[in-house]
């Protein structure tokens, strides 16, 4: 039985294959169609499907298309026709239908893909079909909804407005925006942003936090006088300052409300690495699937549908370039050349670069920063991820677990001036750990690297050409080499 999962017509749209409960691919569609966060499927992304498991025997859908549309009547969008049968025709897909909940796609994304056989899970986002944050208890193969806060109550929304706000891509930037935080001074404007926006109700009360506004549209009417760079960077640090302590406010109602000792998060809003960590303080064991945002949920779906947890997921899920130049090769050419490509093995699903389409440097060297910057002609304020070998991670960040698979945590580094190129203006990094299950050809290659210059970490970035998505095939991988100039590993 072939079932794909798939959520598309919105932003980012991906699929998912599934033979008989086992995933056997999952990409989004803008590897296939070189757009950014493409909403759309692609034909070649079907095709590929295709390849990998013939026709669906059943579609699985990620949201509740007629709730959808009851929503965005509510919102005065008008009455749009989320008629998914009609839209899934368009690319010769006739299977059955099951469609599931956007909030509860979410949760079954993390909790299944998730070790756990009981856990509390917090899905925070813009908007499902009204759902912006809910809270579940996760016992077995069960998921009981404990909470929901429903639109225009939203701090999903809150932060897209401020991303724009700030003159980002709504939906799209909000790591940007994260990025800059670090860079301004949350006191100038967290009092007025806090009386503009926010409600705290007192801790005992029903919601851990509301909204004065509905930004759904944004908030650029908000202070026209602020327009200089140096404002920006005050409204991001502060935007993210009311994240964190909102963030704070939802995991202690959590804690009350469930309890157990693991936490799911997912999400839109669980890519907030900066306020992650503060999960720690109040469960033990913390997991946050590679793919927690709407992509994730072509994952999801199939899993609501399936409730049963996924053995041994791993993200790498994509298409699949074989390798072919040995690790010792690789680590030879970078330790004169201080930087390359690296495409070998499946694509990863979701938003970072794990080590399959990664361009990898040396963390230590001084001119490092600028040269990726150059290549990526991206905003020299934001930082670089080391890859780390898992088992030296504390040795060098102040690590709240011993994993980080995904760099969904950013943490402080303990000799910040040793690595400059994988540290932010703060002292913090996103790490990756590498542990001995994780990838092991990229586990490989650190080892060497680590056996033959005594640091345990790389740089690791995505591999795109400016402006597009990863790098998804070896064609992609041609292009990128031939465009920098720089060798791509395969
Ligand atoms: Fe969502």
């Amino acid at each position: 039985m072939i079932t794909w999962g798939i959520s598309a017509a919105s932003h980012n749209a991906a699929l998912s294959v599934f033979e008989d409960g086992e995933l056997l691919f999952a990409s989004e569609s803008e590897r296939f169609s070189k757009i950014k966060n493409d909403a759309d499927l692609h034909p070649s992304l079907i095709e590929y499907a295709h390849v990998i498991g013939g026709k669906p025997d059943l579609i699985c859908w990620y949201e509740k298309p007629w709730l959808k549309s009851v929503r965005q009547f509510f919102a005065g969008q008008g009455f749009i026709n989320n008629n998914i049968k009609e839209y899934l025709k368009k690319y010769d897909i006739d299977a059955p239908i099951k469609t599931y909940k956007h909030h509860y796609t979410h949760a079954s994304a993390g909790y299944f893909t998730s070790q756990f056989d009981n856990a509390c899970v917090i899905v925070i986002d813009a908007i499902g079909e009204f759902e912006t944050l809910t809270i579940w208890h996760a016992e077995g193969n069960k998921l009981t909804r404990l909470y929901g806060l429903s639109y225009p109550e939203s701090l999903g929304l809150f932060y897209s407005a401020m991303t724009q706000r700030c003159g980002l891509k709504a939906n799209e930037e909000e790591y940007i925006l994260m990025g800059m935080s670090a860079f301004g001074d949350p006191k100038v404007l967290y009092k007025d942003i806090n009386k503009d926006f926010i409600i705290f109700p007192h801790p005992e009360s029903y919601n851990p936090v509301l909204f004065k506004e509905n930004l759904h549209r944004g908030c650029n009417w908000w202070r026209p006088d602020l327009t200089s760079e140096i404002d920006m960077f005050n409204i991001a640090a502060a935007t993210q300052k009311i994240y964190s302590q909102a963030f704070r406010r939802i995991l202690e109602f959590a804690r009350q409300m469930c309890s157990s000792d693991n936490l799911v998060l997912a999400g839109g809003c669980a890519l907030n690495c900066v306020a992650n960590p503060i999960a720690y303080d109040y469960f033990d064991n913390v997991w946050i699937m590679p793919a927690p945002g709407d992509n994730g949920s072509a994952i999801g779906a199939v899993l609501a549908h399936e409730k049963k947890h996924l053995e041994n997921f791993n993200p790498y899920l994509g298409v699949s370039i074989k390798g072919k130049t040995t690790n010792h090769e690789i680590v030879d050419y970078l330790i004169k050349n201080k930087i390359c490509g690296l495409a070998r093995g499946p694509a990863e699903f979701g938003p970072r670069a794990l080590g399959n389409r990664s361009l990898i440097a040396d963390p230590r060297d001084p001119t490092i920063k600028d040269r990726v910057n150059e290549i990526k002609n991206r905003e020299s304020f934001r930082p670089f991820a080391p890859a780390i070998l898992e088992e030296h991670a504390n040795d060098y960040f102040v690590m709240p677990s011993s994993k980080s698979p995904y760099m969904q945590f950013v943490v402080q580094c303990r000799n910040p001036n040793l690595f400059p190129a994988i540290v932010h203006v703060d002292g913090t990094s996103r790490v990756q750990t590498v542990g001995k299950n994780d990838n092991p050809e990229f586990r490989k290659l650190l080892e060497i690297w680590y056996a033959k210059t005594g640091c345990p970490m790389l740089l690791n970035t995505s591999l795109n050409i400016k402006g597009q998505p990863m790098v998804n095939n070896i064609v992609d991988s041609f292009e990128w080499s031939k465009t920098y100039g720089l060798p791509v590993f395969n």
